[in-house]
């Protein structure tokens, strides 16, 4: 039986079957022009000085991460063994590359009501050894980004921002994603665009952007400036310069394909995320004042990834129970993200340690549920989503 209430839908018309038509017409599917025009539009939209694309927002995490070892500014550089802050609540491929490259993951709770990281304990949890916060805005929700700051500020300490759930939202007039050094996100399907898939990296700093440039492809320097920051000045010799390789790089190039759709992507957005919103503030007039259900509390604009339902502390209601009923009422939902993700056991493969309890990442793991947010209004939808849970 179809879905009544789907996690996602398409949000695909003629405008990207015509530019994927337009790549297969070029007979060029590699990694070019549109692409190129794609990062132009994505820094201008978000505010950045630079995007890179890269083929998943998992890879955009990587090459974030990755970037930091290769850096001649010391401010920036990272070191096997350094200490990087995560909240414990997010996807996998947030941690997996500070394990990849051999940093140590300190995990902290998260804040019961806005499901970021919980900046009281984030406080507590720095140390001398901390060089850097790893901060995800959570299904739409960006961070306190000015707490954030007020709490690493004069120590030497990078602000890194997983965004890949929260395209389009926003703090203090700024965009999520651009606090941070660098900032990650993705164009997966049930993402805010979708590319097939996708991802990017923005950041303003030159010379980051130019060793993301490098470590996208195979670490070599064809896709670098002629001046740059990672060589100096390339060779005039074309031949010479194809293939030099200058850092242990990476094949994450997008598809031609996906830069093609994201363009198309990128001009629906606006309208994506003011939809979102208003199906965001329909579902909190429904479930503000739910008898035993949480929902997140937005820091900023959120752009409303999904919803999150948390049965309250102390009700007698059973996640099971809940899960049951939607699925037999047709409505399709999720875990928490990942819920606390140092309970998994590919833990065993890390450096890491948890300085506090994490308490609240546990109850969101053992009761809570998500349901979808989509670029189209839901009203009908979340309607019976709220008759179902009454
Ligand atoms: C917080 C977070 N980071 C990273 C990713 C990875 O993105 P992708 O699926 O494009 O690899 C996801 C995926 O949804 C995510 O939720």
């Amino acid at each position: 039986m179809p879905s009544k209430y789907p996690l996602a839908s398409g949000t695909w018309d003629e405008k990207e079957l015509n530019a994927i038509q337009r790549v297969i017409d070029s007979d060029m599917y590699t990694m070019g022009k549109y692409v190129a025009e794609y990062e132009e539009r994505f820094a201008d939209f978000f505010g950045s000085k630079h995007a890179v694309m890269v083929s998943s927002g998992s890879t955009a995490n990587l090459l974030m991460i990755a970037a930091l070892f290769y850096t001649e500014n010391e401010d920036h550089r990272l070191q096997p063994g350094d200490e990087v802050i995560v909240p414990a609540v997010s996807w996998s491929t947030t941690y997996f590359p500070l394990q990849q490259y051999g940093l140590k993951v300190r995990f902290v709770d998260i804040d019961r009501d806005t499901l970021n990281i919980s900046l009281d304990q984030l406080e507590q949890a720095i140390t001398d050894k901390t060089r850097a916060i790893l901060a995800v805005n959570l299904l739409g929700n960006p961070n306190d980004f000015d707490r954030l700051n007020d709490i690493i500020a004069g120590r030497n300490i990078l602000l890194l921002e997983d965004n890949c759930e929260s395209m389009g939202a926003v703090y203090e007039g700024r965009q999520a994603g651009t606090f941070g050094l660098m900032g990650t996100f993705s164009s997966f399907f049930s993402h805010h665009i979708a590319t097939m898939e996708g991802g990017c990296i923005v950041t303003d700093d030159e010379e980051l952007h130019h060793i993301l440039l490098c470590l996208r492809a195979h670490g070599w320097t064809r896709n670098l400036p002629k001046h740059n920051r990672v060589t100096g000045a390339k060779s005039d010799d074309p031949f010479e310069e194809s293939f030099k390789f200058v850092l242990p790089g990476y094949n994450v190039r997008p598809l031609e394909m996906s830069g093609a759709i994201g363009i198309e992507q990128l001009k629906k957005l606006p309208g994506f995320l003011h939809n979102r919103r208003e199906n965001a503030a329909y579902f909190q007039e429904l479930f503000s004042n739910h008898p035993y259900l949480d929902i997140q509390r937005e820091v900023g604009a959120s752009s409303w990834f999904g919803f999150s339902l948390v049965i309250r502390e102390g009700s007698d209601v059973i996640r099971k129970e809940i899960v049951n009923k939607l699925s037999a009422s047709n409505i399709e939902c999720r875990p928490i993200v990942s819920g606390n993700f140092a309970k998994n056991e590919v833990m065993r493969y890390f450096d890491y340690d948890i300085p506090k309890e994490l308490y609240n990442a546990e109850h969101v793991d053992e009761n809570g549920i998500f349901v979808g947010n989509g670029h189209h209004m839901l009203r009908e939808e979340l309607k019976y989503l709220a008759k179902v849970m009454s």
